[in-house]
Order: C-alpha cells, then sequence, then structure tokens
C-alpha cells in the first residue's frame, strides 16, 4: 500500500502536437481506501484502447474513486492510499520514476458539472489546459488545435463566429462540449468522464452522446453514469460495480454491454440493468 505525498509541485516537458493516440488503460487488483475506509476492492478491468467503458452501479460503491485512481487524482485526497497497479500501454502510471503530472495530462478528465473558465474566451478555454502543460506551439498551430478540439467535441459550428464570446455565454450543454474541447486539446491518450451529462437536458445529453461516439476513435473512453440507457447508447464495454453493506465496491459482471443488458451472467446485473434497484 502506498500513502502520497501530495505535497509535490512539478515543471512538465513540452510534448510534440503528434502526440496523438488512443491508448489500452488496465487496473490490475486495484484496491483504494479514504483513511481506513476501504471502498474498492480487487478491481481488474481493461479499457481497450479507442473504446468506450462504461461503469455502472449505485451511487457510493466507488465509481468515481475508481476513475480517480486511473490518473492519479485519488492521491490528491489527503490520507488516501491505494494498492495495485495501472498500465496505459503496458507501462504503470503509479511507477515511482514516473510523475503524476505526466500521467494527469495523458488520461484527462471531465466532471459531472461542466468547469469553464467564465470570463475567459472560449478560444482561451480551449487552450488553457495545453498551455498549463508547458507545451510553445506557434499561432498558427494553437488556431488549427483549437479548430480541431472544437470540431471533436461537436462544438465548431455553433461558436467558430464568436471564440472570443467569453466561456458563460454557452448553454450548459455547450459549456460540457467546451470542455471535452479543452480536455482534447491537450491530447491526452484516455478521458475519463465522471456523470459528464449529469447536469444536462435531454437534448444536450444527445450532443453530448454524439460528442463520446465521435472522439472514440482519437481518445480510449472511461465514463460513469446513472443512465443505463446512455450505458447502452455510448460504451462498448460496461462494468458494474457494487458495494454490499458496509463492504468495499467491486466489479460484479463485466463484458461486452450487449452482454451485460441482454444476457448479464449475474442476477444482481440484471435486476440493476432493468431499473429494479439502485
Ligand atoms: N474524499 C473522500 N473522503 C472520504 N470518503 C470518500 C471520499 N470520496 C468518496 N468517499 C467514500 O468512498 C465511497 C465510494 O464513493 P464514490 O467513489 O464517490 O462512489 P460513486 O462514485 O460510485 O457514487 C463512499 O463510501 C464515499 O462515501
Ligand atoms: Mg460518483
Amino acid at each position: 500500500m502506498t500513502t502520497f505525498d501530495t505535497s509535490v509541485t512539478e515543471q512538465l516537458p513540452a510534448v510534440p502536437v503528434s502526440a496523438f493516440k488512443p491508448a489500452a488503460l488496465v487496473a490490475e487488483s486495484v484496491n483504494a481506501w479514504f483513511g481506513t475506509h476501504h471502498v474498492l476492492a480487487d478491481v481488474d478491468l481493461t479499457m481497450a484502447a479507442g473504446e468506450v467503458t462504461a461503469l455502472i452501479g449505485p451511487s457510493g460503491c466507488g465509481k468515481s474513486t475508481f476513475l480517480r485512481t486511473l490518473n492519479r487524482m485519488h492521491e490528491l485526497v489527503p490520507g488516501s492510499s491505494l494498492s495495485g497497479r495501472i498500465l496505459l500501454d503496458g507501462e504503470d502510471i503509479y511507477d515511482p520514476a514516473r510523475r503524476p503530472i505526466e500521467s494527469r495530462r495523458r488520461i484527462g478528465m471531465v466532471f459531472q458539472k461542466a468547469n469553464p473558465f467564465p470570463t475567459m474566451s472560449l478560444y482561451d478555454n480551449v487552450v488553457a489546459g495545453m498551455k498549463l502543460t508547458g507545451r510553445k506551439i506557434t499561432k498558427a498551430e494553437t488556431d488549427a488545435l483549437v479548430e480541431h478540439s472544437l470540431r471533436s467535441a461537436g462544438l465548431w459550428e455553433e461558436v467558430k463566429n464568436r471564440l472570443e464570446a467569453p466561456g458563460s455565454s454557452l448553454s450548459g450543454g455547450q459549456q460540457q462540449r467546451l470542455c471535452i474541447a479543452r480536455a482534447l486539446a491537450v491530447r491526452p491518450d484516455v478521458l475519463l468522464m465522471d456523470e459528464p451529462c449529469s447536469a444536462l437536458d435531454p437534448t444536450s445529453t444527445r450532443r453530448v452522446e454524439e460528442t463520446i461516439r465521435a472522439i472514440a476513435g482519437e481518445v480510449t473512453v472511461v465514463i460513469v453514469t446513472h443512465n443505463m440507457q446512455q450505458a447502452r447508447r455510448v460504451s462498448d464495454h460496461c462494468a458494474f460495480f457494487l458495494a454490499a453493506q458496509g463492504q468495499p465496491g467491486h466489479i460484479v459482471e463485466q463484458g461486452r454491454t450487449e452482454d451485460i443488458f441482454e444476457r448479464p451472467r449475474d442476477a444482481r446485473t440484471e435486476d440493476y440493468v432493468n431499473g429494479r434497484f439502485g
């Protein structure tokens, strides 16, 4: 078990703009704790390159915690610890020789509530994360990156004539797509999304879902969702998490999304995907 030092701040080397490919992410025997509270037990999950993996299960079963172990955000909580390995294209992101910030660059995150910088322009919002990585690129390259990221996020046509407008001028669904564009502009290999549509109306939700399907070829996606229709529509692979009373969360069943929904092997999976609990 490792307890992390959260006091270290680090610099990141420049990364070439051409770095851009989905990577496989493999979790091996992941256990996670908050203090002495054991919240995740023995999670094994392969998130295939260029696919969408959905994490489903009732609230409190450790889905968000698991997602945060995947890009070293779990360790930002004081007193947290974990065991097991997370392999990004075969390399352990917890290898002591690797810096957490490098893993967070390669494995991006989009949150439940869209969090654009409200007074910053749309253009600057898209490049904000990329700038933090310390990468130096020309104005022309930046323009191209902004357009590419906004196109991938399905937002370009809506905003191309007002890139100087502030982030707050967008609707909720557009703001979430802006956050996806911002995450993509860092050119991650993997994008983690924690209930990215839970604050959105159905129309915006569908737009974000289309975006997720569209980016899946460029980036490996891992999404937590409470919405079973959404898991079914967007994911290729699905993992069902459950925590029994007083027990850590674990994966009850995982497989191709169609199998999880049409032919679940475990009665608890069947009950959950059919809305009988959770
Ligand atoms: N920052 C934290 N500090 C202490 N306990 C936490 C923290 N975040 C989550 N937990 C606990 O970890 C367990 C799993 O939570 P979480 O990963 O958020 O579940 P889910 O995303 O499936 O709803 C819960 O018992 C929750 O109370
Ligand atoms: Mg959660």
